[in-house]
């Protein structure tokens, strides 16, 4: 059923595993201003952040705790890690490349050769042990001076910036990477802009919803550019989308809620068709007249969109999600808030698990596209507890992935074709969402507290064993 090459791995994000934020050359990321808060004192958005906040961020350091600032400190212990990967079996890595890293200020003339040289130095060490890296070139670490002065990604400088800091990886590591994706989860500028772009919403002078498809376009059209430049650096080179992809159930058999569902899937198949098809899909048109959506499109942006689609498609998959009409939010498009699924259970963060989604998110795709997929992120968050020997029994994520890696077998069964499967954070590493440490998704047990207290020492968990022998079996062995 798993093709005799299928990419089996993990994968993970520079802003939240690397750590060694003032080392090495690396200018700041936006990621970086973003400061632990407990549970209980957590408000709406914690991923956003306004520009009087960076300022004193920066100026006050020492009052805040930046759990990304210093990740699970793979910089200092790559080597380490890269190690246990191996010995799990691993054909895949995910990563990213901390932009700042390359481009300090995002503007600069010149790449910081430092930052450079670390990339190739974790290349090297994977291929050593035979795993493919696959590199996501933006995942929410935009260099903090493009926010500052030129809100992100609303600006077309942004979108030159990112272009040459495409150029620069593709033609230094053509030979060390194949697999490219462009921006870890696009379509999330509709829940947090200063996180997926790098923009604040304060500093705009459009309306919110402007605001956010402005930026979006802006991203299609680097992404764009950024798949043109990579096929005439070398042809070999594939470079694909990713999207958090959230299938849409309607609540009911009342034709109301099957459309609101149809309605809110749109708004999420929306960043696919364009990066795929290469062309605004026609139901945007009256969404974006309806909801006095204005963007500026310059000359020749559309061309470039059709000229730059990917090679393929990834997504995340945590998640399916529920829609039911009401004539107050009609097509708002309620993104991420959910009505509870009475057939599933969530997870401790309440994220509702649906292994048979999957399955059904994979065949939809594939029936809307024909093109080839890769699972870029799943996994469970879940509190783990170290014993004093050094193990976790983590038997319920072993329970997780075991399901989904089945419904997986099923889609390829069903004849959807996904040549990898890369699990999120196969080291703990620090939570995008709530940046902290205690939501673990890995195999391997990072020794790391929501306060960066710890010996940061690694250890294998009961499921690093589990999915080594799903490695070693092709996924035919997964109890
Ligand atoms: C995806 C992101 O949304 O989900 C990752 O691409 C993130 O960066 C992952 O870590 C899991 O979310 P969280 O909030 O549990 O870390």
């Amino acid at each position: 059923m798993f093709s005799k090459n299928f990419l089996w791995g993990g994968a993970s994000a520079a802003c939240q595993l690397e750590g060694g934020f003032d080392q090495g050359g690396r200018g700041l990321a936006t990621t970086d201003m973003i400061n632990f808060i407990p549970k209980e004192l957590r408000g709406e958005s914690i991923l956003e952040v306004t520009a009087d906040e960076i300022k004193y961020r920066k100026e006050h350091p020492e009052e805040f705790n930046f759990p990304k600032r210093r990740g699970i400190d793979f910089y200092n212990h790559y080597k380490e890690d890269i190690k246990l990967f191996a010995e799990m079996g691993f054909k895949v890595f995910r990563m990213s490349i901390s932009w700042p890293r390359i481009y300090p200020n995002g503007i600069d003339e010149r790449p910081n050769e430092e930052g450079l040289k670390f990339y190739d130095d974790v290349f090297d060490e994977l291929h050593k042990y035979g795993i493919e890296p696959l590199v996501t070139l933006l995942h929410y670490d935009i260099p903090l001076y493009l926010t500052e002065h030129y809100n992100g990604f609303e600006s077309r400088v942004t979108v030159e910036c990112f272009k040459k800091y495409a150029k620069t990886v593709f033609t230094r590591y053509q030979n060390k990477v194949k697999y490219w994706l462009t921006f870890n989860e696009i379509n999330m500028v509709l829940m947090s802009p200063y996180c997926c772009c790098g923009a604040l919403i304060e500093k705009t002078t459009k309306n919110e919803l402007s605001f956010k498809y402005q930026c979006t376009h802006n991203q299609f059209v680097a992404s764009a550019l950024a798949v043109k430049e990579a096929h005439a650096i070398n042809k070999d080179l594939q470079v694909g989308c990713m999207v958090c992809r959230l299938e849409k159930y309607p609540y009911s058999s009342n034709p109301l809620d099957v459309y609101q569902s149809m309605f809110e899937d749109h708004l999420n198949y929306f960043y696919i068709d364009v990066q795929v098809k290469g062309e605004y899909p026609y139901y945007m048109d009256r969404y974006f007249k309806e909801n006095n959506i204005c963007i500026d499109i310059e000359p020749g942006d559309l061309e470039l969109i059709k000229e730059g689609c990917v090679d393929f498609i990834s997504i995340s998959y945590y998640m399916t999600y529920v829609c039911k009409y009401n004539p107050d939010t009609k097509d708002a498009g309620n993104l991420i808030a959910q009505i509870k699924n009475p057939y599933l259970e969530n997870s401790e963060w309440g994220w509702p698990m649906d292994p048979m989604g999957f399955r059904i998110t994979l065949n939809n795709l594939y029936d809307r596209y024909h093109k080839p997929i890769f699972i870029a992120e799943n996994g469970l968050g879940a509190y783990d507890k170290i014993n004093e020997n050094g193990t976790v029994h983590d038997s319920y994520r072993i329970d997780y992935l075991k399901k989904h890696i089945e419904q997986l077998g099923e889609a390829i069964k069903d004849g959807v074709d996904v040549f990898g499967y890369a699990s999120w954070g196969p080291i703990d590493i620090v939570s995008n969402s709530t940046s902290e440490m205690s939501k673990r998704y890995g195999y391997i047990y990072v020794d790391a507290d929501d306060y960066g207290k710890g010996t940061f020492n690694r250890f294998k968990k009961d499921s690093f064993y589990w999915y080594k022998k799903v490695i070693a079996s092709n996924g035919q062995d997964i109890e």
